[in-house]
């Protein structure tokens, strides 16, 4: 006898005939592609999206993610089966709901849980049974249940696992990433009631090859947190490594390509001025102030936090001893800064550790301009800076190049050969013919 629940039942069939229809909250670098994806397969998916811009634009079919095809953007919006709103209205016209929101950190580093709280509210006023949410933005273990669950269900009355089904399934997107896609990134999924699980396996597992369970919704909180914890103390061992290397006169990046010789029990990570993005200089503070509700000290990720938070004070340190041997006082120096995003490729300046050098170099005088390909204009406490044309004439004429991203697209050996003295925080320039006396390594 079959004993499983009918909304269960109802609600699978509706997946496994792509007839449900999808609501995404939040269409930016995580929504939109995961919208496009979900709209892709043959679901209707309908984003909200509380900025007017970019709602008008959805519906114009105009892409603003780099990892989403404008051709399938325009495909889908023009098929009518992707269409942003800016309101909540359409909740109960909606079998899925994922929360695609920002969680950033508030000034003293503790969560700003404010946009998961906001939407979930608005979710619950209009849930229905039957319904699934999932939870796709990064947070501390907990959130699911103890913050969104008790939201859902006290404003709606409806029950977790029984009227209605709620999971978190991080996101693990790496913007820019061509080899990795969602669909060949393993996604895990977690729920804390069996039901809850099996609704959103069986979503997830419509557009991607391989879904991994959890038994709690807690459990994949914390898969998505360590992860990014794993890379922001292993980039500050390396950091610290290459503060310590300046010490002791070695170079930083042969020493870590040699030690990336060896076949087993090592993995790649390298220095740079920073860390940036939306994930790995917020996400281990999550864990962090989590874990000060049990007593508990995360050693590891506080060190790491202030490890990678100086480094913008040792690129500026090595900036003064360059400008010194060249002989340029640092209030008439005119420095370069290749790059302001804090990844390659990407115009995504979130937390980027240029917006830390500017303000330390602005403060101390440095007259300073940049140049990014992908960052026409950048704010910092106020000020518009607008990126350069990168002329010979302008590589010739500053004191001080600073290569701060290593975006693929530029000329690093021209770069070289035209400027003065060149900063290279990103070991770019380590394996060109070029005249190595001009350049400082990190
Ligand atoms: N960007 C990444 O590479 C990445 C990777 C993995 C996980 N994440 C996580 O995913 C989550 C989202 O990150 P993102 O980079 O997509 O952020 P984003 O800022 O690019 O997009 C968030 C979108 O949500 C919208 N929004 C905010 N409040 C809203 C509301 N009340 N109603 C409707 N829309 C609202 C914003 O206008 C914005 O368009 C975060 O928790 C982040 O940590 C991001």
């Amino acid at each position: 006898m079959n004993s499983e629940a009918p909304l269960l039942t109802q609600f699978k069939e509706k997946i496994r005939q792509r007839t449900a229809t999808v609501g995404v909250v939040g269409l930016g670098y995580v929504g939109l592609p995961f919208a496009v994806e979900k709209a892709k397969v043959g679901f209707h998916v309908i984003g909200i999206e509380q900025n007017p811009a970019r709602t008008a634009k959805i519906n114009a079919a105009e892409n603003y993610i780099p990892d989403v095809e404008d051709e399938a953007l325009q495909q889908l919006v023009q098929s009518g089966r992707l269409r942003a709103v800016e309101n909540f209205t359409a909740i109960p016209d909606l079998d899925v709901v994922v929360i695609c929101v920002p969680t950033p950190l508030t000034q003293n580093l503790t969560p700003n849980l404010s946009y998961v709280e906001s939407v979930t509210q608005q979710i619950a006023e209009h849930l229905k049974p039957g319904q699934l949410v999932t939870l796709e933005s990064t947070t501390y273990p907990g959130t699911t249940d103890e913050v969104m669950g008790p939201l859902l269900e006290g404003i709606s009355g409806l029950r977790q696992g029984k009227d209605f089904f709620l999971a978190h399934s991080p996101e693990r997107v790496d913007p820019g990433n061509k080899r990795y896609t969602t669909k060949n990134t393993n996604k895990v999924v977690g729920a804390s009631d069996p039901d809850s699980l099996e609704a959103a396996m069986l979503f997830y597992s419509q557009t991607i090859d391989h879904v991994v369970p959890v038994t709690s919704a807690k459990a994949a909180e914390l898969v998505k947190v360590f992860e990014n914890t794993f890379r922001a103390v292993n980039i500050a061992l390396v950091n610290e490594l290459a503060m310590l290397c300046d010490r002791l006169g070695i170079d930083v990046w042969e020493v870590l390509d040699a030690a990336n010789t060896k076949p087993f029990g090592m993995m790649p990570f390298y220095p740079g001025p920073g860390v940036g993005g939306h994930c790995i200089p917020i996400d281990p503070h999550y864990l962090e102030w989590k874990a000060k509700e049990y007593n508990f000290e995360t050693h590891f990720i506080a060190l790491a936090g202030e490890i990678n938070r100086r480094m913008p004070e040792f690129v500026t340190d090595k900036i003064w001893r360059i400008l010194n041997r060249v002989g340029v006082a640092p209030s008439k120096s005119q420095v370069l800064l290749l790059g302001v995003a804090y990844k390659k490729d990407l115009g995504d300046c979130r937390e980027s550790p240029a917006i830390a050098l500017i303000e330390r170099l602005t403060q101390d005088g440095v007259n300073l301009i940049y140049h990014d390909p992908f960052v026409s204009e950048i704010e910092v406490n106020g000020e518009q800076l607008n990126s350069i044309s990168l002329t010979d004439e302008l590589l010739q004429a500053v004191d001080l190049v600073v290569i701060t991203t290593d975006h693929s697209q530029l000329d690093y050996g021209n770069v070289v050969k035209q400027a003065q003295a060149v900063l290279d925080t990103r070991g770019v320039t380590r394996h060109l013919n070029c005249d190595k006396d001009k350049v400082t390594l990190l």
